[in-house]
């Protein structure tokens, strides 16, 4: 009954303004700018996750694009934001075929550099029969992003997969909201805290940063995040995987369940649901509408190998919700 309510909800908001633009086509939301990652993903699909010394073996082997800055454009660009992507590439095969698929997704790639000397980065990421994964990273040209101060129109979103630095530098230069998707857990991060307008963690990476031992549910991480609001106007979001998310924002705080799937592969689920908040955040909608939608988005993601080819449309997760 709860869950009904929910997408009711994000669809009358959905529909309130599509009556305000008069057309759905005609896009006068903010830009989603997106500073990150790009990565080339290695995916190993096996049983079981290896312990430590463990060997195992993958029955399948797939090279995907991916990066949770990349993934994040193009979740954004299919839930209908226009996108631009601040990030780094090696001089090599994979940077160029990285550009290519996104620009392939109309994310405006010029902010992209390519740096020689250096590698594209790449990510190893094991994935077992329940969908749930291990992931290592070699940053690779992400790790020597510059700090940049030209301001970008519109909304920011970033991550941790980039130097802090550069991140700071451009929240400082930012005029538009500030989102940070503090991912992976870095405890340096906290640094950027008072300078974000938006924070989104899981609940993982909300007990590492607020110091308790877990977040187990929807209550725990209502006040764990209140108690890591960094100031008073600061949103927070945290995702529960199975169990939806919450936002805390001023004195309210919200729970919005998940769409119930079986999960085939969980890769990027995260970065599906920042997508796709920050274009619908770029659109004015509030959080009690965004949190049913980039819930429905991140559970359609799961529903595919890989994380840039999982990421959902927008008519696609619209008709998940009225389902
Ligand atoms: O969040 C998933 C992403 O993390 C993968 O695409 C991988 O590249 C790493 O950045």
């Amino acid at each position: 009954m709860a869950a009904r309510a929910w997408r009711l909800r994000a669809l009358a908001a959905t529909l309130a303004i599509v009556f305000k633009r008069g057309h759905w086509w005609e896009n006068d939301a903010m830009d989603v700018h997106i500073l990150g990652s790009i990565n080339v993903d290695t995916i190993l699909s096996v049983d079981a996750l290896p312990t430590a010394g463990e060997t195992v073996l993958a029955a399948q082997v797939t090279r995907l694009p991916g990066g949770k800055g990349a993934n994040q454009a193009v979740a954004a660009a299919r839930m209908g934001a226009r996108v631009t992507m601040t990030g780094a590439v090696g001089a090599d095969a994979d940077g160029d075929w990285m550009r290519a698929v996104l620009k392939g997704e109309e994310v405006d790639v010029r902010g992209i550099a390519t740096l020689a000397g250096v590698p594209t980065g790449a990510a190893m990421i094991a994935v077992d029969a329940a969908g749930e994964n291990q992931i290592i990273v070699a940053p690779g040209a992400n790790a020597l992003l510059a700090p940049e101060t030209a301001p970008k129109p519109g909304l920011i979103l970033a991550q941790l997969e980039i130097p802090l630095d550069t991140i700071a530098s451009a929240f400082a230069a930012s005029a538009g909201p500030r989102l940070l998707n503090a991912a992976p857990f870095i405890p340096a991060a906290c640094a950027l805290f008072a300078h974000t307008d938006l924070l989104i963690v899981n609940q993982h990476e909300l007990a590492g940063y607020a110091d308790v031992p877990a977040i187990s549910g929807p209550a725990e991480a209502i006040a764990a995040a209140r108690a890591l609001r960094a100031h008073p106007q600061q949103q927070i979001v945290v995702t529960l995987g199975g169990q939806g998310a919450v936002a805390v924002f001023g004195d309210a705080a919200i729970h919005a369940p998940a769409l119930s799937v079986t999960p085939r592969d969980t890769v990027g689920a995260g970065d599906c649901f920042c997508g796709a908040m920050a274009a619908l955040i770029a659109e004015e909608m509030d959080l009690a509408a965004v949190l049913p939608l980039a819930n429905a988005a991140a559970a359609l993601c799961t529903q595919t190998v890989g994380a840039i080819p999982a990421m959902p449309a927008r008519a696609a997760v619209m008709a998940a919700l009225a389902g």
